[in-house]
């Protein structure tokens, strides 16, 4: 039998021809996951809708996934994140849409609390104090707002928003008070006080040890003017320490969950002066406020790298985690200035179709904010993503997210690994 000739030569082509099929497997292997990726710097979480937590197909409001569909959502969520926060249904208008002791409904928040716990994720509770997607039974009493004379018709529909079960937030016109929201004959402070103390004790309760962080408060802070507050419902009938008294409910019903405050716009330095502001006094007043929640719903135009360093360096100045909440990137020409993370505006900030080169200027935007935040992994410990990918986005004609409606990582999910791998996504 002819034996192979062992010459040095054939036993170093064979060494090669080895190495060379090892460096290939490596190359095609896939890509790291966004949680192992960044694991040495912070949870990589998501939002989930219903869909997802229950396992069932939605075909309503507009949120359109069919079942292949939704079990390949679930796959993603699975092997990308380590983190969720619930889109919905932990909203007060979902978990308690009737007043009273038996006016919740617990069955939705239950399955994202159990998908959570099933996967091993770190558990987000969003939101107990927020004046949207509120109903108005919260806010409605006896006592009639400044200026009314006498008891106007009742308030037709819930004015903060649609009650579609599992339903994208919705907004009516101007939400909150005033502009088409709440209005009419109001609770006193009291009231107020005893439903909100008795919601968070409820909730909170309820979901004791699973939910380890809580946007206790979202979006108390006014966009513009001087006045640090926006004129919520809850600013105007309990008034300004409505913050504080949630903090306080929220800790006394688990005194081991991370307390968080919650907003928007916070790359916008006025904005974040005046929460600045009002965390300081939080902090004097030794309310139990344990992390920030900034929303930062950008755009590819806005923040850079160096816009959010800045922002992130002058928030880290009050000493408490940073969470990135609601991340999503706009690539449509609308809204390209715009921070909000109103629903009602919206529509109009994702209108005029995408910008150009949109693969490239979204994979250097999200590459840029992703650097800002390992800049920052002492005080960055969370990044949460809106939705897992754009066809279930509230901004889906934005396309703001990693991955496509199929699923498909796009090329700013290259970018964002690349961030820690320092491999180069490839060329576009
Ligand atoms: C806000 C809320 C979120 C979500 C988004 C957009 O930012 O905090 O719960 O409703 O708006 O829908």
């Amino acid at each position: 039998m002819k034996t192979r000739s062992t010459t040095p030569d054939s036993r170093l082509s064979l060494l090669a021809a080895a190495l060379l099929a090892i460096g290939a497997t490596a190359q095609s292997a896939d890509p790291p996951t966004l949680k192992d990726a960044y694991k040495d710097h912070f949870y990589v979480g998501v939002a989930i809708n219903r869909t997802i937590a229950t396992s069932t197909a939605v075909l309503a409001d507009n949120v359109n996934r069919n079942m292949e569909q939704v079990d390949r959502d679930i796959a993603l969520v699975k092997q990308q994140f380590n983190q969720i926060s619930p889109e919905n249904d932990l909203k007060w208008q979902l978990i308690h849409p009737r007043e009273g002791a038996d006016g919740y409904n617990f069955g939705p928040a239950d399955a994202y609390v159990d998908f959570g716990v099933k996967n091993n994720m770190y558990i987000v509770g969003h939101t107990l104090v927020w004046h949207g997607q509120t109903p108005n039974w919260v806010f409605q009493g006896t006592n009639l707002p400044p200026g009314m004379t006498n008891t106007p018709p009742a308030a037709a529909a819930d004015a903060n928003g649609t009650n579609a079960p599992g339903g994208r937030r919705g907004r009516g016109p101007g939400g909150g008070f005033g502009r088409g929201g709440f209005s009419g004959p109001r609770a006193s402070r009291e009231e107020l006080l005893q439903r909100m103390h008795d919601h968070i004790a409820t909730v909170v309760g309820r979901y004791k040890g699973k939910i380890k962080v809580w946007d206790v408060v979202n979006e108390a802070l006014s966009d513009g003017g001087t006045n640090i507050l926006r004129p919520s419902p809850w600013e105007q009938i309990i008034g300004p320490d409505f913050i504080a008294k949630a903090f306080e409910y929220a800790h006394e019903a688990d005194p081991d969950a991370i307390l968080r405050y919650n907003d928007y716009s916070l790359e916008n330095s006025g904005k974040r002066r005046k929460l600045i502001a009002l965390i300081k006094s939080l902090q004097e007043q030794h309310v139990p406020v344990m992390a920030i929640g900034s929303q930062t719903h950008v755009s590819v135009s806005s923040p850079s790298f160096e816009e959010e360093d800045r922002a992130l360096t002058e928030l880290e100045t009050l000493g408490l985690p940073i969470h990135i909440t609601e991340f999503d990137v706009n690539s449509a020409q609308g809204g390209q200035r715009s921070t909000s993370g109103d629903v009602a505006g919206n529509a109009a900030t994702t209108q005029g179709g995408l910008v150009s080169d949109t693969d490239r200027r979204l994979a250097e935007a999200y590459a840029g904010l992703f650097r800002a935040f390992v800049k920052h992994d002492k005080s960055v410990k969370v990044i949460t993503f809106w939705g897992v990918n754009d066809g279930v986005s509230w901004r889906a004609q934005g396309r703001p997210l990693l991955f496509d409606a199929q699923d498909k990582p796009k090329p700013a999910f290259d970018a964002v690994i690349g961030v820690v791998t320092g491999q180069q996504p490839a060329a576009q």
